[in-house]
């Protein structure tokens, strides 16, 4: 029992001297470098955490956001005294100069980097050097790389990455050396080519999100074997051929995201039997025929969007005008009523595509928006014209009308 007693008081004492331990001095000229006071004990801020080593401790996580000072910079140096960082994440802070490497040790200590709107300018290889990373999150930089590879194949145990607004170029990697991943965020990007067939390995994916880039080709049939998915968006690329029937093998899918690019064939009525889906977005594709679902299925989305797709229709007898599709009714032929003419025909030749991939687009995407919005400009026009004629009528009658009282 004494003995138990001694253990105790021996293990407090420890803590308690652990706990009073100053934080290393370089650590605390780091700091001081990037404006953080450091009067009080560091530790003891929220947006720091320190170990419990002596004779000095260390710091493991350092999150620094919205910093205000204009000339603020981070530097090699200072990184290299912070190298007992596991965790650095950076909000809004735009360094000038930005380190454009890490210090080996830090490179290997590191588990998890965020860097939102704050590090400028970063080559693949210096990021490839983070292979002890779990969770990368990269946003509005510049990151010098021929493709996601070069700083992605050692990275193995990445559980989580988000690499967005970052003029990232190059194709998909054909394999990828990280079994645990199970978010992946690359939209607003340059990447080109195809989604190789061996996406298939990332069967522990919850979310994929490719949107904003310039990717083509058909949307392969091994994308159903990524069960675990539950968001996809593919939005705002150039994705040709028909949408999956494989799709209908991912039970959990509840966010499912194919706009605006050049999908063809109709759209496959297993996808009502999808029981999770809360958000389906098909609009701006090339997409014809009958919408296969009923109002029973519609009303349960939180988002449903078709519009955008010439010759898609709706069964009047199954689906009420009220909800608003951006869709015209079906014939009996299963073909819109009176569709406007200039839609079909671009719709039909689907070359808008081709001018894009020729290389007249934006870093941003942004003209992948303005193609799509030629499929609206027909309707628009109409729709003028339309308002224009009965608000003419309509002031004739109130003229004729107002002109009779005053008599
Ligand atoms: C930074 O600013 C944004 C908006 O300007 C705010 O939402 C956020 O809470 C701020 N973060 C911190 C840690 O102050
Ligand atoms: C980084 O990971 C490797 C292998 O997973 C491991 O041996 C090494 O100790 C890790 N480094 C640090 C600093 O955690
Ligand atoms: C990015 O950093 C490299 C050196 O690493 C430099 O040559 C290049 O000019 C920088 N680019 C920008 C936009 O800052
Ligand atoms: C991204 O960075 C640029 C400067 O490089 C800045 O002008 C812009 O406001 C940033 N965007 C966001 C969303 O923070
Ligand atoms: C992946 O996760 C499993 C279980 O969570 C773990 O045992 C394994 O070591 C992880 N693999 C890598 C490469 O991180
Ligand atoms: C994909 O990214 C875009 C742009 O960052 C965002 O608007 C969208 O909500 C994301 N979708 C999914 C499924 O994560
Ligand atoms: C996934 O999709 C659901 C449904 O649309 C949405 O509420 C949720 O925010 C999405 N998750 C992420 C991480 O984007
Ligand atoms: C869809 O587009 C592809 C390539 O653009 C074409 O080969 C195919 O015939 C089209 N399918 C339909 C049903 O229009
Ligand atoms: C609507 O379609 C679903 C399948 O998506 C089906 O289970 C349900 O019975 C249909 N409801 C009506 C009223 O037809
Ligand atoms: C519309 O629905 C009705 C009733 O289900 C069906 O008889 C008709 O064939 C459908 N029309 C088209 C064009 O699919």
């Amino acid at each position: 029992m004494k003995k138990l007693l001694t253990i105790l008081l021996f293990f407090l004492h420890t803590m308690t001297i652990s706990l009073c331990e100053p934080l290393d001095p370089k650590q605390v000229k780091a700091l001081q470098s990037l404006n953080i006071p450091t009067a009080k004990d560091p530790c003891s801020q929220p947006s720091l955490l320190c170990d419990t080593s002596t004779p000095f401790r260390h710091l493991t996580t350092l999150q620094l956001s919205n910093c205000t000072s204009p000339h603020l910079s981070l530097s090699f140096a200072a990184l290299k005294s912070l190298s007992t960082l596991h965790t650095l994440l950076l909000f809004n802070c735009p360094f000038t100069p930005s380190p454009t490497r890490f210090p080996p040790q830090l490179a290997s200590t590191l588990r998890s980097l965020t860097s939102v709107n704050s590090l400028r300018n970063i080559s693949a290889v210096s990021l490839s050097r983070l292979k002890n990373l779990t969770h990368l999150t990269l946003s509005n930089l510049t990151i010098k790389a021929s493709a996601p590879y070069v700083l992605l194949s050692h990275m193995s145990d990445l559980q989580t990455l988000t690499i967005s607004h970052a003029n990232l170029a190059g194709s998909l990697p054909k394999r990828i050396h990280s079994p645990n991943l199970t978010y992946i965020d690359l939209s607003f990007n340059n990447l080109r080519g195809n989604i190789p067939p061996s996406i298939t390995m990332l069967d522990t994916l919850q979310l994929l999100n490719l949107s904003f880039n310039q990717l083509k080709g058909e949307i392969p049939s091994s994308i159903g074997d990524l069960i675990s998915l539950k968001n996809l968006s593919l939005a705002f690329n150039s994705f040709w051929g028909s949408v999956p029937d494989s799709l209908s093998a991912i039970p959990g899918l509840v966010h499912l995201d194919l706009s605006s690019n050049q999908l063809n064939g109709t759209i496959p009525a297993f996808i009502s039997q999808m029981s999770n889906l809360k958000h389906l977005n098909l609009a701006n594709n090339l997409l014809h025929g009958v919408v296969p679902f009923n109002s029973t299925f519609i009303e349960k989305l939180q988002v449903f969007k078709v519009g955008g797709n010439g010759n898609l229709c709706y069964n009047r007898s199954v689906l009420s005008s009220k909800l608003k599709l951006d869709i015209a009714p079906c014939d009996k032929f299963g073909r819109p009523v009176s569709p406007p003419p200039s839609t079909r025909s671009s719709a039909d030749d689907s070359s808008s595509g081709e001018d894009y991939d020729e290389g007249d687009y934006d870093d941003d995407g942004s003209s992948v928006i303005h193609k799509k919005e030629h499929h609206h400009g027909p309707n628009k026009v109409v729709l003028g014209v339309a308002i224009a004629l009965s608000s003419m009528v309509f002031l004739i009658v109130f003229l004729i009308l107002s002109s009779k009282c005053c008599r």
